[in-house]
């Protein structure tokens, strides 16, 4: 992984804390329902970039907010990425075997449980926001679990899922396949980006260049993810790569090739980083996540 030793830092404290957090959530009932928590547990402790978590930690440090306060909002967006991924990985959507190095829920476990844990992740992530420990807020609380919804909602994650399996038989354009990606993967890294500054008690006009930026990453992260999927390493990736050409899927990668699908990232992390120009070093988290989007390798 290529990033800066400020960066590793923090990414290595988010994944701390998620962990934490998860292992307190996620203590398994001595009843019945012990696999679900196990699966959850599989799922949502110790594995991946943890890069929604720590948009939520360093956009709240750009306001000074609690650091109790961004780690629940952070659990809470990364339980809605990890239930993102138990359902992607199911037979019915992506009929994925490994993630984060891993067998997927379903393998590990069986679908019914996979459907079910990826169910109560989604509860989980709205049950933090709702709860006082949150913010002492009521207005603060109801804005978080509002975006989240929206951007988790028909709207936003699951709609844009629903666009993805459309465009493995529908011949999408670029900007069709933009709208996908922004719905698919940018609502919920804007979310996290978002959270932050509700969190920063930021007015809405006050959120104009945090938004560019998020829009930006976001959609650079899943261009990277779909270049990835071309070139990548599938030990480093931890999951099944060359799925979308052989699943016919139309991508940046399908729609502009390798190397101006890169490009196009480049400009859009450079973009990012513009969109910062007015914060001083309290942002230089946010402009390295923006460049560790581009260079990333799983
Ligand atoms: C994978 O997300 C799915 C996409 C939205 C592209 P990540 O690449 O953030 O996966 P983890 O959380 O690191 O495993
Ligand atoms: C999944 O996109 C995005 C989600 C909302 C979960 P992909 O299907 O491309 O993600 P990977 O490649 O399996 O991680
Ligand atoms: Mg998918
Ligand atoms: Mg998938
Ligand atoms: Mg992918």
């Amino acid at each position: 992984m290529s990033a800066s030793p400020a960066l590793k830092a923090a990414l290595a404290d988010a994944a701390r804390e998620i962990d934490a957090r998860f292992d307190v959530l996620l203590a398994v009932p001595d009843d019945a329902r012990a696999n679900l928590y196990r699966a959850m547990r599989h799922a949502a402790i110790d594995g991946g970039k943890r890069l929604r978590p720590l948009l939520v930690f360093a956009t709240a440090q750009l306001f000074a907010c609690d650091r109790d306060c961004a780690a629940r909002v952070a659990t809470a967006l990364e339980a809605i990425h990890v239930y993102s991924l138990i359902h992607d990985d199911l037979p019915a959507m992506d009929d994925d075997d490994l993630r984060r190095g891993r067998p997927t829920v379903h393998k590990a476990f069986d679908e019914a449980t996979a459907i079910l844990a990826g169910d109560c992740l989604h509860a989980l992530a709205f049950e933090i926001l709702a709860d006082p420990a949150t913010h002492g807020d009521p207005f603060v609380r109801a804005e978080l679990v509002l975006d989240l919804a929206r951007a988790a909602g028909p709207a936003g994650m699951a709609g844009g899922q629903m666009m993805d399996l459309e465009a493995e038989r529908a011949a999408f354009d670029l900007a069709t396949v933009t709208r996908l990606q922004a719905m698919k993967t940018g609502a919920l890294i804007a979310a996290a980006v978002e959270a932050g500054a509700i969190l920063g008690r930021v007015p809405p006009e006050g959120r104009i260049a945090l938004r560019g930026y998020a829009r930006d990453v976001g959609l650079a992260f899943q261009i990277v993810d779909d270049l990835l999927d071309v070139e990548g390493d599938e030990a480093l990736a931890g999951k099944k790569l060359r799925k979308d050409g052989a699943a016919g899927k139309e991508t940046f990668v399908s729609l502009l090739g390798v190397e101006p699908a890169r490009e196009r990232c480049r400009m859009l992390v450079d973009q990012a980083i513009a969109h910062l120009r007015h914060y001083g070093p309290e942002a230089d988290l946010l402009r390295d996540i923006a460049r560790f989007v581009l260079e990333r390798d799983h």
